[in-house]
């Protein structure tokens, strides 16, 4: 069906809700283009009560992209192959700290599609950091430095980067997760959009160093790098309810799942869309 989208800011430099689509009906191609657009303008997008099983989400993520195999070392949901569950505390450590989805493979996902299935009564929000206007509000000389940089991602647990929640035993599943199978790559710290044109940072959670550079020296830049996307001015935060979906471009975003919720059950669903490598200023 053909739809007029109703597009509703959340918050000032990142995040809208898209009102009035049903993502569970066959959605005609200028709304797809429509969807698309407010994604690459607003960086994440929600919809609320959406009435999606975990086929129905696959059906909507392929009129965006190629489904990626879940993670590529956490287990998908069975019969499912494109869908990652992370059943916090159950199937996956806390995503509690701030990451780009899965940037320590060489073509990181082009986006990721999340949907609430169980959310607890309080706490349990996602907040998203807009990567391109943290890139374009540097000082000039920052951004001057940043555009030469490269940084190496890994996904081998870092303990002194990662603060896990207050569980030893949710710590040990992520460690179990993210030390199965070691990947390591470098990317630039800044790409340049292959749709929008606009530049933004590559660091995040699984940045350990800059190529050339000890961790030690590495250590304070990606720490002033990672307080520019996260000035909370950047984010956006997201109050979830059970059925709603968001739709974020993971190559102008990072995020972070809260952990305030104890071990109350907290159950989402995402799948990540195929993406490519990204690409310096300099090409
Ligand atoms: C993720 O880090 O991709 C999941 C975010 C969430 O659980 O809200």
């Amino acid at each position: 069906t053909s739809t007029t989208l109703d597009i509703v800011k959340v918050a000032g430099h990142i995040g809208a809700e898209i009102r009035g689509i049903d993502l569970a009906a066959e959605l005609d191609g200028e709304t797809v283009a429509a969807v698309r657009a407010a994604l690459l303008e607003h960086k994440v997008v929600f919809f609320r009560g959406q009435d999606l099983d975990a086929a129905g989400q696959e059906r909507f993520a392929r009129r965006f992209g190629t489904p990626t195999t879940a993670h590529p070392t956490i287990p998908a949901l069975d019969g499912s192959p494109a869908v990652l569950d992370l059943d916090y505390g159950r199937t996956t450590g806390r995503a509690n700290h701030w990451h780009t989805d899965v940037t320590f493979v060489q073509r990181p996902p082009l986006g990721s599609i999340l949907r609430a299935v169980t959310i607890p009564p309080y706490g349990g929000d996602t907040v998203w950091a807009n990567t391109a206007r943290a890139y374009a509000e540097l000082p000039a000389e920052l951004r001057e430095l940043a555009d030469r940089l490269w940084v190496v991602h890994t996904n081998q647990y870092d303990y002194a980067a990662y603060k896990p929640s207050d569980e030893s035993e949710d710590a040990a599943r992520h460690r179990a997760v993210f030390t199965s199978v070691a990947y390591e790559t470098e990317h630039p710290v800044v790409r340049v959009h292959p749709e929008t044109g606009e530049r933004s940072l590559v660091l995040g959670g699984f940045a350990r160093r800059f190529v050339d550079w000890s961790a030690e020296d590495s250590r304070e830049l990606l720490r002033l790098f990672q307080a520019h996307i996260t000035e909370l001015e950047n984010t956006v935060r997201w109050r979830w309810a059970p059925g709603d979906v968001a739709f974020w471009d993971n190559r102008a975003t990072q995020h972070y799942a809260i952990a305030d919720y104890g071990t109350l059950p907290r159950r989402v669903q995402r799948i990540t869309l195929a993406g490519d490598a990204p690409v310096a200023v300099d090409g």
